[in-house]
């Protein structure tokens, strides 16, 4: 009998990640971030040259590639064939393309086993897009963060000021969010979608805190 599978769901900024580390530390489960791994392998393409929809290239450097995440205090590192891309996958270059890949048949056969035999033994966290939909349909507790386009783009210009990135405005991440949801909401294998038994939080008016004593909460009655 496996230990029990939190599957954390949301559109891009709605605040997955803060969250879902919060809760892996507080609950005492391993953290799985998928995007992470749709990142990296992203990352590999644009640093190989291979055009972005060149499918079957894709498919075959996929495949072959290792992707490992490391446990290392706040914020696991993510390395792929032995490089640490950590930093170099938050890149906006990165960002712009990563829906592009991720919504390729190859691409998600491969990382989604990948995730799955990842949680085998269960007692983890995991934050995605089709966590209570594809990769864990039976975990014990499913959460769908939701946020506005305005607030979830306030948020990241706040994140990039504080990491002194200040290249873009608030309109050009609204666009930038606004039409990741949209390639995500509407690609046609395991689009971003809230399953059927999954518990919304929309947390425009929430504090980090807050949606943690909520997931937390939940949780501790699912025991
Ligand atoms: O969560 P994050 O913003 O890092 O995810 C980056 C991208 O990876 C998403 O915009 C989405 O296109 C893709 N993704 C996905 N399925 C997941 C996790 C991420 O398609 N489970």
């Amino acid at each position: 009998h496996r230990q029990p599978i939190i599957a954390i769901d949301g559109p891009a900024g709605a605040g997955k990640s803060t969250v879902t580390r919060k809760i892996a530390q507080a609950l005492g489960l391993l953290y799985l971030d998928t995007g992470a791994m749709y990142r990296a392998v992203t990352w590999l393409v644009l640093q190989s040259g291979i055009a972005i929809d060149d499918e079957p290239a894709i498919a075959e450097i996929v495949s072959q590639c290792q992707i490992e995440l490391i446990p290392d205090g706040e914020q696991p590192r993510t390395v792929i064939n032995g490089e640490d891309v950590t930093e170099a996958i938050r890149s906006l270059e990165v960002t712009a393309n990563v829906s592009a890949i991720a919504s390729q048949w190859a691409v998600r056969q491969a990382l989604v086993k990948q995730q799955q035999a990842f949680g085998r033994q269960g007692g983890i966290v995991a934050e995605g897009r089709d966590i209570g939909t594809t990769v864990f349909p039976d975990a014990e507790l499913k959460i769908f963060l939701t946020a506005s386009v305005q607030e979830r783009a306030k948020r990241r210009l706040l994140e990039l000021h504080t990491k002194g990135k200040i290249e873009v405005t608030q309109e050009q991440l609204e666009q930038d969010i606004a039409q990741r949801d949209q390639l995500d909401s509407n690609r046609a294998i395991s689009p971003l979608r809230k399953a059927s038994d999954a518990v919304e939080i929309q947390t425009d008016n929430l504090t980090i805190d807050d949606v943690i004593q909520r997931v937390v909460g939940l949780y501790s009655r699912e025991q």
